[in-house]
């Protein structure tokens, strides 16, 4: 066996042991489904797929180049208009995915002359971000803007940037935005949001930034995904329109990536479009992750993520694999994703399920945690 072939080997049997092993399979029982991030249930919507087939008769299946060069069309202009218009934002750029939105943002603003400071629990994609930029970075404690103050005030270099998540992809919570961007403001740093788990949910879908009445300032900009409550594929960037011209101008993951799929950007668009015309979905899928942190017997969270802490990874498998043989589908959060300890249950409902449903599945979860 080579020496390649020994290691894969003996670190497979290390995560079999830790019980963190993850697993590709397609999911084919027919379950209720706790675990994606289609918040408004917009996947499967007849009008976004009839705007993804539109866009795929008309300009093909794939953006064959990069948007520098040839591969900018029609729909990736009407996605970034109609993301400015449902999040106030003066600009927008889509990049391929959220993750490359992250790695795009960060890495064209740090740098030497950057200080980069994070939460603890920002997203892989942002402390990916944030060591690929060559920034000095500095984490802070979850939530913590003492730290962030006492890092601010204590700065040597000429720009600084703020990351945060308007609801936390694991934990649920919100940040407290107002606070943060007023601090950004006093230290003259930029607050960079992710708002992967805020858009389309938050503030009426428009956005937790938006709902802060953040959107449009000079010292916050905001990231998002297209694939969790847009029902799609892809990511972007939003802020003024100078940070949008760096960025074209600057960030690897758009100069060096093909454009986003036109179907996506088509689908992502209607998306934008279905929100804003119909703010009741996010309070539905809001109501929905009340019912179910209800039934749960859990304090709510702020979004529609609800986190429950369980323990180990061993216990966190078991009981995910335990509600999915009762047919519910949850997220097991499990280290690398959260630290050793502390991992989690991770429930998420949609606009599209019924009260019914959701509280079925929160009876199960509650008998299934009281049985431990
Ligand atoms: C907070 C956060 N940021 C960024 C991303 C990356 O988005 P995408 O899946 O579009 O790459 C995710 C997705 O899991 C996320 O939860």
């Amino acid at each position: 066996m080579s020496a390649m072939q020994q290691w894969l080997a003996d670190q497979a049997r290390v995560r079999s042991r830790r019980g963190v092993v993850r697993s590709t399979e397609v999911r084919t029982r027919k379950a209720l489904d706790l675990a994606s991030n289609d918040y408004l249930g917009l996947s499967t919507d007849p009008r976004l797929k009839a705007a993804a087939n539109a866009a795929v008769d008309t300009y093909g299946t794939g953006a064959r180049a990069s948007r520098v060069v040839v591969g900018t069309l029609p729909p990736h202009l009407d996605l970034e208009d109609q993301l400015c218009r449902l999040t106030g934002q003066p600009a927008a750029l889509a990049f391929s995915s959220g993750y490359a939105a992250n790695l795009g943002i960060l890495t064209a603003l740090g740098g030497p002359g950057t200080l980069i400071i994070t939460d603890e629990h920002i997203h892989a994609s942002m402390i990916d971000a944030a060591r690929l930029s060559r920034s000095s970075v500095e984490t802070v404690p979850h939530g913590d803007l003492t730290a962030v103050r006492r890092l601010l005030a204590a700065r040597t270099q000429p720009r600084a940037v703020v990351v945060l998540e308007s609801i936390y992809s694991v934990l649920g919570d919100a940040a407290d935005l107002s606070a943060a961007a007023r601090l950004c403001a006093e230290y003259d740093a930029l607050l960079v949001v992710d708002e992967a788990h805020g858009l389309g949910v938050a503030g009426h879908g428009r956005g937790a930034v938006h709902a802060a009445g953040l959107a449009g300032t000079e010292h916050v900009a905001v990231t998002a995904t297209l694939s969790k409550a847009l029902g799609s594929q892809g990511g972007a960037v939003l802020g003024s329109a100078a940070l949008r011209g760096h960025l074209v101008n600057t960030a690897r993951t758009f100069i060096f990536d093909t454009g986003l799929a036109p179907a996506c950007a088509a689908a992502a668009a209607e998306a934008c479009r279905i929100i804003m015309a119909e703010p009741e979905l996010a309070q539905h899928v809001l109501g929905n992750a009340a019912d179910l942190a209800a039934g749960c017997g859990i304090e709510r969270a702020a979004g529609v993520v609800q986190s429950i802490p369980v323990g180990s990874a061993e216990r966190a498998a078991y009981l995910a694999s335990a509600l999915a043989e009762d047919g519910v589908l949850v997220g097991c959060f499990r280290p690398p994703s959260v630290p050793d300890g502390i991992s989690r249950l991770r429930l998420t409902v949609r606009a599209d399920l019924s009260t019914g449903q959701v509280r079925m599945a929160a009876g199960l979860v509650a008998q299934l945690l009281a049985a431990r």
